[in-house]
């Protein structure tokens, strides 16, 4: 059993407040290697940026409790060391049922995703209301989500064909009778390689704004979360084609756009495929620079940096630099 805040980690509450306040987002950035933790902390500790660091029940199971926390931990204690104030939360992302998020708060998680979004509306609320009470009896956050976003949120995962775009009406009564923090809404952004198919003209359609200043208007203050948000940049897809690799489709979301949704009632930014593709481009890189090598530090080490460069990219996006 762990507490969050002995582990000098904080929910999302006072983040999202100040974000909807100044209109910026938060950065939320999973994680699945120590390169990546890495990575993430260099960045938002040179930019002063609050950071979400996302976990899937899958990585949860993969890492263990002790092993997930501890690398956390290490990230939380550099800022420490540094004498900086970085609020820095836990969130469990796609939490598919009560007891993925029971296991996450008992285990240090300072916010969680319970991820009601395929069940029929009334069970989603009365999910999500049970998740939200054990939760709030430990001072956790709670996002949910309506809506279908296509897309599967890991590789192996089991996604959705068609997205669902969010009713605003809906999402007003879903709020108030769940009780939930944050909402998770479907306009237009995807999980994984391929967002948004083009339009007949090559150019991209836009993410519907007007579900999202619906949604402002019928719950003024309420901080939105986006996921499936990643720009998915053709120099990566370029690179991992160029050494070995065969991804042949992908359209991401323009970065204006995350821009111009961070400036409204988005508090909360999900990008895990940038930071994959952005990982595995390079590894494929030096492996095919250095065939001989027999040592995966020749790649761990130059990731890093090229990491880091990636979320402080995503920081300047999402408007939160200096905002810790
Ligand atoms: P991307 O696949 O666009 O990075 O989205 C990740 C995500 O939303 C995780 O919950």
């Amino acid at each position: 059993m762990y507490n969050y805040k002995e582990i000098g980690l904080v929910n999302t509450k006072e983040m999202f407040e100040k974000a909807y306040r100044e209109g910026y987002t938060v950065p939320a950035f999973n994680f699945i290697s120590i390169e990546q933790m890495n990575g993430i902390m260099d960045a938002v500790i040179e930019k002063k940026s609050p950071v979400i660091l996302l976990a899937s029940p899958n990585l949860h199971r993969q890492l263990g409790h002790e092993m997930l926390i501890r690398v956390v931990q290490a990230g939380v204690d550099r800022i420490k060391h540094e004498g900086l104030h970085i609020p820095v939360a836990l969130h469990l992302d796609h939490g598919m049922s009560f007891e993925h998020c029971v296991t996450a708060i008992e285990n240090g998680f300072s916010s969680v995703m319970i991820d009601g979004s395929a069940l029929p509306f009334e069970e989603n609320i009365a999910l999500t209301k049970k998740v939200v009470e054990y939760a709030h009896a430990h001072d956790v956050t709670v996002e949910a989500e309506l809506g279908i976003l296509s897309g599967a949120e890991e590789e192996g995962a089991a996604g959705h064909r068609e997205s669902m775009y969010t009713d605003p009406v809906m999402a007003e009564e879903f709020i108030r009778r769940s009780g939930c923090d944050s909402l998770a809404i479907s306009i237009g952004t995807c999980h994984g390689l391929v967002k948004m198919p083009p339009n007949p003209d090559g150019t991209l359609p836009e993410l519907r704004y007007d579900i999202l200043e619906h949604i402002q208007r019928e719950i003024p203050g309420f901080p939105i979360v986006l996921h499936g948000a990643s720009n998915i940049a053709p120099e990566f897809v370029e690179m991992i084609n160029q050494n070995g690799g065969d991804i042949r489709q992908t359209a991401g979301v323009p970065e204006d756009q995350i821009s111009r949704a961070a400036r409204m009632a988005v508090c909360k930014v999900n990008i895990a495929t940038d930071g994959w593709i952005c990982a595995l481009a390079h590894t494929r890189r030096i492996l095919a620079e250095n065939p001989g090598a027999v040592d995966s530090r020749v790649f761990t080490l130059k990731i890093r940096p090229e990491l880091k460069k990636l979320y402080l990219h995503k920081i300047d996006v999402m408007g939160c630099e200096g905002k810790a």
